[in-house]
């Protein structure tokens, strides 16, 4: 890859020639090297209840009674004037060898038009929408006394006002599933709501799993939760770095994400506990995150599991590893492979026949910390396997730049390395102007796997006190996370893909365990932070050839692209600082510009932000510029991020 020096060669010569007037530059006469097209993408893991709970649409929670071997939580009794129910966990009687455990319901006296029965409060309430249809599916048994029917219905926390009831008939002795809608009429959404399940009469009946799914995006069954999607889509993200972060894992190797075990049906998932502290239900699994991937017209970036787990334990590198290489050559299979091969056709079977994109495969996540020091020859293990399987994928490292060079993979040359920042927004003021610029251009690509700024650099996003901060962060994380982002920019010829993390947060309390995070939601709203509108500003407006730059008597930090095809370009300009600020916008090596030109603006108080009450205080908003030419005068307002649209003309 060509050396990128003309950056510094051009700041250094402006600097001598220009006065003292804040003066951004930009060189438009040659491009400085070409802007990767997959710059802007996601990362995800089950992490603030970012699936269960946030993407992953079922409502139901502790559907299948796993997630407290001693009580069903989240389920209660429904016991009304005179009637009685009782409910407890039976795991004598259960669907399978993976739902371990049953919900047995018993209800003893059964009174005339008094709801008998047990109600699931869902994640935090479950939603209710106006004319809305709702698909509920349970596996049930009943004992040979009980002759039905079941009654499913979306009912207000009062027990007041039912939304939408159906009934479930022909239950028998056998485990069996069944299916039904449940409409909603001309209600006001609301939160405040609960699934109760009923019996008219005396009886017991087992539960292997009870799901209550709203409409989906792509109307996929086991699908994702519209809002949270469009949220992703209006990112414009070109891949999806997935499943993990820390998930996958696991804070054992027992506990890591088995791949194996989160595909087909959902009664065959048994979950697994997750690392954030909560059980995963698995019900977003490898399909569902590939899925997820195309509709959003990303590319995956599969992380492997590489065996390392959060408390320390790894596998050794050899004959004790090899059973997880060839995991993951089959997991890889099962992505791209044809359905001629076992796990190609094991995805047609889950209803995906036609392969998947793939091109980079990630071996683990934050090796760094692995003390036993076994990440070279581990990773070398999972290379030489991949390449002599499938040559043309490319294969990421997990020690970046950011760690120090003896940690790095030495055995190998890693197609890729990723690097993680988590800097306070003084930090990334500090070290972005010159973030990049001596990374040597003939190494390994660069991904910035994970990167955030937080507000308060003595409060750290993993530590307990983060989790007092609200759960989004404030226009001031947008400032450093944008002239960080300008920074990745300005090096993308060498940065080719780079994602925020986390990328979700249930806002409710107890949902929680990291600040700050990308787009925050509880049952029924969902917004983006500031931070969130920062990204979708870059991300939507990039050009493909990077322009050199260079900010002189300026705290301004910014970055320029241009659109080879239509001669578009793109400023991204950031001032932190409390004051206005008028700058000098000189571009070089253009004869003339389009008179008028547009500008995307995010501005607002440092502490502002957005919430699930006010989830529109900070947004974007366009205006039109006028008196553009290749030397001009614009106002940078207080603490803004501005993404300047120009039009050169010949
Ligand atoms: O993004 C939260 C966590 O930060 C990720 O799981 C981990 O990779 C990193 O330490």
């Amino acid at each position: 890859m060509k050396k990128l020096t003309t950056s510094l060669i051009f700041a250094t010569a402006m600097a001598t020639c220009l006065a003292a007037d804040p003066t951004f530059t930009v060189d438009a006469s040659r491009p400085a090297g070409k802007v990767s097209p997959k710059l802007y993408g996601l990362m995800t893991e089950e992490i603030n209840h970012s699936y269960d709970g946030g993407l992953y649409a079922e409502l139901i929670r502790n559907r299948v009674f796993l997630d407290d071997a001693a009580t069903p939580v989240c389920w209660s009794v429904v016991n009304d004037n005179g009637s009685a129910a009782t409910i407890a966990l039976d795991s004598t009687n259960s669907f399978n060898d993976k739902l371990t455990t049953s919900l047995r319901l018993t209800v003893t006296k059964a009174a005339k038009d008094h709801p008998t029965g047990m109600a699931n409060s869902g994640y935090w309430g479950i939603p209710v929408q106006p004319r809305t249809s709702y698909r509920a599916s349970i596996l049930a048994r009943a004992d040979s006394n009980f002759s039905g029917p079941v009654t499913a219905s979306i009912v207000s926390n009062d027990g007041r006002t039912v939304y939408a009831t159906g009934k479930f008939s022909g239950i028998t002795t056998d485990w069996k599933r069944f299916e039904l809608t449940l409409k909603t009429g001309r209600a006001a959404p609301t939160a405040a709501a609960r699934f109760v399940i009923t019996l008219d009469q005396p009886g017991t009946v087992w539960f292997g799993l009870v799901s209550l799914f709203p409409p989906t995006w792509n109307d996929r069954p086991n699908g994702l939760r519209k809002d949270l999607m469009q949220m992703l889509v209006d990112l414009n993200p070109k891949f999806l770095r997935f499943p993990g972060g820390n998930y996958i894992e696991g804070d054992t190797v027992e506990t890591r994400f088995e791949w194996k075990k989160t595909i087909g049906p959902i009664e065959e998932r048994h979950g697994h506990p997750c690392p954030w502290g909560y059980r995963s239900t698995d019900g977003m699994g490898l399909l569902e995150f590939l899925e997820w991937c195309e509709d959003m017209k990303a590319e995956p970036v599969l992380a492997v599991y590489a065996g390392y787990s959060l408390k320390g334990m790894h596998v050794n590198p050899g004959p004790d590893l090899e059973p997880f290489v060839q995991d993951a050559l089959e997991e890889i299979e099962y992505v791209i492979g044809d359905t001629n091969t076992t796990w190609g056709a094991q995805r047609a079977k889950d209803g995906h026949p036609a392969p998947f994109k793939l091109t980079y495969v990630e071996i683990g996540n934050e090796d760094w910390f692995d003390k036993s020091k076994s990440y070279d020859a581990r990773f070398a293990q999972f290379y030489d396997a991949i390449k002599a399987r499938y040559p043309r994928l490319k294969v990421i490292s997990t020690i970046g730049n950011d760690q120090p060079e003896t940690s790095h993979v030495h055995s190998r040359r890693p197609d890729m390395t990723d690097e993680h920042y988590y800097r306070s927004v003084d930090e990334f003021i500090r070290m972005s102007p010159e973030y990049a610029r001596k990374y040597d251009r003939t190494g390994p690509e660069i991904f910035v796997g994970e990167w955030a700024a937080y507000e308060d650099p003595k409060v750290k996003p993993w530590e307990a006190g983060a989790r007092q901060q609200p759960p989004t962060p404030s226009m001031k994380a947008a400032i450093g996370d944008a002239v960080f982002m300008a920074a990745m920019e300005r090096n993308s010829d060498l940065i080719l893909m780079q994602c925020y993390a986390p990328l979700f947060v249930n806002v409710n309390p107890g949902a929680r365990q990291w600040r700050p995070d990308f787009i925050g939601y509880d049952a029924i709203s969902t917004y983006g932070s500031p931070s969130y509108y920062a990204f979708q500003m870059f991300s939507r407006n990039l050009g493909d050839e990077i322009l050199s730059t260079a900010s002189l008597e300026t705290s301004v930090q910014g970055s320029a692209t241009r659109d080879s095809k239509t001669g578009e370009i793109i400023l991204k300009l950031v001032n932190p600082k409390a004051t206005a600020e008028s700058l000098k916008i000189e571009i070089k090596g253009l004869n003339a510009l389009d008179s008028k030109g547009s500008a995307i603006t995010l501005t607002g108080n440092l502490e502002d932000s957005n919430s699930i009450t006010q989830t529109k205080k900070i947004v974007p908003v366009t205006t039109t510029v006028r008196g553009v030419k290749p030397g001009f005068t614009y106002k940078m307002p207080p603490h803004s991020i501005v993404v300047l649209k120009l039009k050169a003309r010949s």
